[in-house]
């Protein structure tokens, strides 16, 4: 695979302060998977919202074919984490596209830069998504892809994210891929990112459970903003 970059100014300005408070990890040491996935959830655990990486089922799912991505194009990942998708989208992404993974917690960050030489990473907030792209000279996205565990985030967090959705996928047949544990499918924070999205999007579509995850979870999809 050649060499991917995504672009930009600067690969790894401080985070922007989240109005939300939503808080990054103060820490920077080094971090491998499984163990200290549970050590970051365990300090962060309404940011982190796992207790283990997703599984190479679902990343597979998640992440879905991306031949279609052109020259030049964008894919953006949100919470790549240790990078269980950013591995699939590494294998999968056409070499002349462009790549950019937004991710909150330092340490994660820092592991991913370490770990995927020829993809670009930023630390900060997905819900900052359209000055992110624009310090960076970045086009709008060909796709996004979400790690971000939508049912454990406060409500003005999934406000900024789902309002920079809708500039990213305005005027565009891109599509958004993010998942949802099953067992907590029905909490009320996940029904109100579910409903928040069904006002701003016209398609929609559900696959799974993916049960060789653990916990399963669903794979959703979005696509045309209203
Ligand atoms: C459930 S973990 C998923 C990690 C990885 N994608 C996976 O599937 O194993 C959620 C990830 O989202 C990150 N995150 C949480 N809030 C975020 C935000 N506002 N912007 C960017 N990343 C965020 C967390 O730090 C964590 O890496």
């Amino acid at each position: 695979m050649g060499s991917r970059q995504g672009g930009g100014l600067d690969p790894s300005p401080e985070p922007t302060p989240d109005p939300s408070g939503q808080q990054a990890a103060p820490k920077r040491r080094p971090l491998r998977d499984g163990f200290g996935f549970f050590g970051s959830f365990l300090k962060n655990p309404t940011s982190v919202g796992a207790v283990l990486p997703s599984s190479r089922f679902l990343s597979r799912a998640l992440v879905g074919t991306l031949d279609h991505i052109k020259e030049g194009e964008l894919v953006v990942e949100y919470g790549p984490g240790t990078g269980p998708m950013t591995a699939v989208i590494n294998e999968r992404l056409p070499a002349n596209a462009q790549y950019l993974g937004i991710e909150l917690q330092p340490e994660f960050h820092d592991l991913l830069a370490t770990r995927f030489t020829n993809m670009s990473f930023h630390l900060g907030s997905a819900g900052d998504v359209k000055q992110i792209l624009a310090d960076r000279g970045l086009p709008r996205p060909a796709r996004i892809i979400s790690g971000l565990p939508f049912a454990s985030l406060p409500p003005a967090v999934q406000d900024s994210v789902i309002d920079g959705l809708v500039w990213a996928l305005q005027d565009s047949e891109c599509d958004f891929r993010t998942f949802q544990y099953a067992h907590a499918y029905g909490m009320k924070s996940a029904r109100r990112f579910r409903g928040l999205m069904a006002e701003r999007f016209q398609n929609f579509e559900r696959i799974g459970p993916i049960m060789r995850n653990v916990p399963p979870a669903f794979v959703l999809r979005y696509r045309g903003v209203r």
